[in-house]
């Protein structure tokens, strides 16, 4: 018999998580894929293009969810997955990271009995306000195998009462793929399109709810962006979310050293950060790439749920101080910015212990 595995992606950050594990599991004879997109993600430039540079093949289904609050995007996903389920009848369904498509897939799994895989589990920024919390939390709780990225996700799910045999410690499989395509990367030509030296400007992301919909905390973020321009040129891809609230906003002239471009590709983004004097940012993706390559990050968070990128790391929590953000810029163009180093386990291999690890529980090893 040949176990039949379900991916379930739907946004930006769950494509380079998936990316290495059904690139790992392929190399098994004894099961056969399944890869459901949610269309949480449907831009080309937020999906489609990171399929292709990935190497992902096309999903095999797509849910075209779209957008829509927290409750009405959860309860489509929920709503159009659960047919899918019930026609292939999945052996284990695999989700991955904390968005919305990662709850409502094992929500409708736990409910017909199908075994989940949480991949990217366990982490927690103690933060109930962040969505991504509850989405980890309630995730967590109803998944059958638990791949964390880091000792201290065993911790906290040990803590909320989860059987350590559910738990595998595997590393962190973002960096599976970071490792996969930086050379890649490295031979890509946004830093020319862009003219930008290496090491001579500052990479820039912010979509998180509590930085850009709140007008009066994005105008000042960008205001402080605007000074910091002034001394190193910044580049910032703005995330659709943040597209919408920008336009919204009556900000004061940005100066010609603050670029906003459009989204980027996976490869072009890894070869702008790779060579960025500082990434400021609230993604949690970012926070661990950053730390991979060693690049001084600095981000605009007041928790992380990724703490090791703080204390192995090169991230520094800035929160909403601004002058903070302002003086330790400063700091970094002086040479003082933070060291780090790479976390155990994220070596490249993380996929293939998921592989071995869901062999073993299929009795297929
Ligand atoms: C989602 C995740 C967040 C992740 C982020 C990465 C949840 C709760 N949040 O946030 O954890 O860090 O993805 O990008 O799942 N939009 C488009 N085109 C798209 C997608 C979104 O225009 O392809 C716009 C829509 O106006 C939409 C808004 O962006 O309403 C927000 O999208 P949504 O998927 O709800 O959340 P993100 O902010 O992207």
């Amino acid at each position: 018999m040949r176990l039949h595995i379900f991916h379930v992606v739907g946004a930006r950050p769950n494509f380079m998580k998936a990316a290495p594990v059904v690139r790992a599991l392929a190399c098994s004879d004894f099961l056969r894929q399944t890869l459901v997109h949610t269309g949480q993600h449907y831009d080309v430039n937020m999906s489609e293009v990171f399929f292709r540079e990935l190497g992902l093949p096309a999903p095999d289904v797509n849910l075209e969810v779209g957008s829509g609050s927290h409750a009405q995007q959860t309860a489509e996903i929920m709503s159009r997955f659960e047919p899918v389920v019930l026609e292939h009848k999945p052996d284990l369904v695999l989700v991955y990271g904390d968005v919305n498509s990662t709850v409502a897939a094992a929500l409708v799994c736990a409910k017909l009995l199908v075994p989940v895989g949480h991949v990217e589990a366990g982490l927690r920024s103690f933060d109930r306000t962040m969505p991504e919390e509850i989405n980890r939390l309630l995730t967590d709780q109803i998944s059958d195998l638990l791949f964390t990225p880091s000792i201290d996700g065993n911790e906290n799910l040990l803590r909320e009462g989860v059987a350590a045999e559910k738990m595998h410690l595997v590393g962190n499989v973002m960096i599976d793929t970071l490792i996969r395509l930086l050379p890649v990367a490295q031979e890509g030509t946004i830093l020319t399109r862009l003219e930008l030296q290496p090491y001579h400007y500052g990479l820039v992301t912010l979509h998180r709810p509590s930085n850009v919909d709140e007008p009066r905390m994005l105008a000042s973020i960008m205001a402080a962006l605007n000074d910091i321009g002034d001394d190193l040129p910044l580049v910032f891809p703005v995330h659709p979310r943040t597209r919408e609230r920008l336009k919204t906003l009556e900000v004061r002239a940005l100066s010609p050293c603050v670029r906003l471009i459009d989204p980027l590709s996976y490869l072009d983004f890894l070869a702008l950060q790779r060579s960025a004097t500082v990434v400021i940012t609230d993604s949690g993706g970012i926070q661990e790439e950053s730390t991979y390559l060693g690049v001084p990050c600095l981000t605009m968070r007041e928790n992380t749920e990724r703490p090791i990128t703080i204390t192995l790391g090169t991230s520094l929590l800035i929160g909403r101080d601004l002058t903070r953000l302002r003086d330790e810029v400063r700091r970094i163009l002086e040479g003082k910015g933070k060291h780090g180093q790479i976390p155990p386990l994220w070596d490249g291999h993380t996929a293939k212990r998921i592989a071995e690890a869901i062999m073993n529980w299929g009795n297929l090893s």
